[in-house]
C-alpha cells in the first residue's frame, strides 16, 4: 500500500487515524471529508488533517448531490428500515464511498480507509460499495485491524505527534449526523428499558416543552417535495428548514431496537424531523394519487429498497432498478399536503392534487352521488362466487363442520343476549 485516501471526519479517530496508517504502512495518506449538512462539516477540518500527517485534504460539499440522488429516491418509495428508521446513515455510505474511489483515482491512490469498528454496518456499506465501483482497491479500517485505542491511549497517540485533538466535549454516545437526520447509540442506551437521557437528543424538544401546534403546506413535484408554504425551496434548503421546524415542535424522534446486518440488535435513538414530515406527507398523496394496486405493491418496494441501503448494497443491480420503477410510477404524485405539527406528532390535515384519483361524486353520500347502487349487487355476485363456492364444497371455515377444523365455537349460544319479542314489546308499551 503506497497511497491511501482516509474518510476523515476530523474527530479523534479518525486523527489518529492518519498518523496511524502512515506508521503502519509507510504510506501516504490523502484525507476526505464530505459535508453533508446536519453539522457533519467541523471547522478547521483541513488544518487538522494536514497536522495529523495527511499529504492532501480534500473537503467535498455534497449536500445537494445527497439529498437529490440519495434521500429523495428513498422519500419517493416510502423506504424505511424495520417501517422506522429513515436511514439518515445508510444512505451517506454509498455517497461517501463513491466520493473515496473517485479520489482514490483522481490520486493514483491504491487503497481507501474509513474508521469504522468491526461491529457496526458501516464497515460492510463502505467495504462492499468501494469493491463495487473499484475491485482493485484495497480497504483498510484501522479499527478492524489493529489501532483499536482507547479514548485515553488515542490522546496520548495524539499529543506525542502533536495531532490537534478536538476541543469539543466527549459525547457520551456515539453519534452520526447529516442534513436527513442524527443516530445515537451506546453509553446508557446500550439499556433497551432505558428511558433515554435529554442529552441524548440534540436537533428536537421533547413533545411536552414544544410550543403551540402550527400548519404548514408542502408541494410536491414527481414524489418529492419542492415548496413550502408557498415557497419554491432547493432541496437542502427545505430539508434544513423542515429539521428546524419539525424539531422546534418535538417531531421526529425514533427510539428504535434495531437488527444490525452483522447480526446483533442494536438500540437506536434517531431524531429526523424533516424525514417524518415528508414520509408522512409523501405517503397522504400517494393515497390519493395512486391506485390500490400500485400502493399495494409500493409496499414490497419500500421494504426491498430499505433493506438492500441498509444492507449497503446500493450499488447493486437490483438497487438500481427499483429506483427505477420508483422514478416512474411516482411521476403522478405531484399536489400539496398540509400538516400540523402538534407536540412531537406531524398529522397531516388535508391534501389535493391536479391529479387525484379521488372523486367526489363516486365517493359523497349526499342526492348528488353519482355511484350506481344497483350496479353493487352484480358486483357481489360475482366477487363473492369463489367464496360461495368454497363454503358450498368445503363447508364454511369458522363453522362447525365435522369434528376435525371446527376453529371457532358458535358465537350466540356464549354471548349474552336480550331477545324483545312483540308481546312483552306490547305489554311494556
Ligand atoms: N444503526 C444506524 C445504521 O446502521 C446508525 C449508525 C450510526 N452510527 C452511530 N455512530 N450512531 O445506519
Amino acid at each position: 500500500m503506497k497511497k491511501v485516501v482516509l474518510a476523515y471526519s476530523g474527530g479523534l479517530d479518525t486523527s489518529v487515524a492518519v498518523a496511524w496508517l502512515r506508521e503502519q504502512y509507510a504510506a501516504e495518506v490523502v484525507t476526505l471529508t464530505v459535508d453533508l449538512g446536519g453539522g457533519s462539516l467541523r471547522e478547521g477540518v483541513e488544518r487538522r488533517a494536514m497536522r495529523a500527517g495527511a499529504s492532501r485534504a480534500y473537503v467535498v460539499d455534497a449536500r445537494e448531490r445527497f439529498v437529490r440522488d440519495f434521500v429523495w429516491p428513498h422519500l419517493r418509495a416510502d423506504a424505511l428500515y424495520q417501517g422506522v428508521y429513515p436511514l439518515a446513515t445508510a444512505l451517506a455510505r454509498p455517497l461517501i464511498a463513491q466520493l473515496l474511489v473517485e479520489v482514490a483515482q483522481r490520486e493514483g491512490a491504491d487503497a481507501v480507509a474509513h474508521g469504522c469498528t468491526g461491529k457496526g454496518n458501516d464497515q460492510v456499506r463502505f467495504d462492499v460499495a468501494v469493491h463495487a465501483l473499484d475491485p482493485g482497491l484495497t480497504v483498510v479500517a484501522p479499527m478492524r485491524v489493529g489501532m483499536g485505542l482507547s479514548r485515553e491511549q488515542e490522546i496520548e497517540y495524539a499529543e506525542a505527534r502533536g495531532i490537534e485533538i478536538p476541543v469539543t466535549r466527549e459525547s457520551p454516545y456515539s453519534v452520526d449526523v447529516n442534513l436527513w437526520g442524527r443516530s445515537c447509540e451506546t453509553g446508557v442506551l446500550e439499556d433497551p428499558w432505558v428511558t433515554p437521557p435529554t442529552d441524548a437528543y440534540d436537533w428536537t424538544v421533547a413533545a411536552h416543552a414544544a410550543p403551540a401546534a402550527v400548519q404548514i403546506a408542502l408541494e410536491f413535484e414527481g414524489g418529492v417535495p419542492v415548496g413550502l408554504d408557498g415557497e419554491r425551496l432547493d432541496p437542502v434548503i427545505l430539508v434544513e428548514r423542515l429539521n428546524a421546524l419539525g424539531g422546534a415542535h418535538g417531531v421526529g424522534r425514533v427510539d428504535h431496537v434495531e437488527d444490525r446486518l452483522v447480526g446483533i440488535k442494536s438500540r437506536e435513538i434517531y431524531e429526523a424531523p424533516a424525514a417524518e414530515i415528508l414520509h408522512v406527507a409523501h405517503r397522504a398523496l400517494e393515497g390519493l394519487t395512486l391506485t390500490k394496486d400500485t400502493l399495494r405493491f409500493d409496499r414490497i418496494v419500500a421494504d426491498e429498497l430499505a433493506q438492500l441501503t441498509y444492507d449497503g448494497l446500493w450499488f447493486s443491480a437490483l438497487h438500481r432498478d427499483l429506483r427505477g420503477y420508483s422514478l416512474s410510477s411516482q411521476r403522478v404524485v405531484s399536489g400539496e399536503v398540509r400538516v400540523r405539527l402538534d407536540h412531537g406528532s406531524a398529522v397531516v390535515i388535508g391534501r389535493r392534487s391536479p391529479l387525484s384519483l379521488y372523486d367526489r361524486a363516486l365517493a359523497t353520500y349526499d342526492k348528488d352521488d353519482a355511484f350506481d347502487h344497483a350496479s353493487a349487487v352484480g358486483f357481489i355476485e360475482i366477487f363473492g362466487l369463489p367464496l360461495r363456492t368454497e363454503a358450498a364444497r368445503h363447508g364454511a371455515v369458522g363453522h362447525r363442520h365435522g369434528a376435525a377444523w371446527s376453529w371457532t365455537e358458535p358465537l350466540l349460544a356464549d354471548l349474552p343476549t336480550s331477545v324483545t319479542d312483540p308481546e312483552v314489546a306490547g305489554a311494556a308499551g
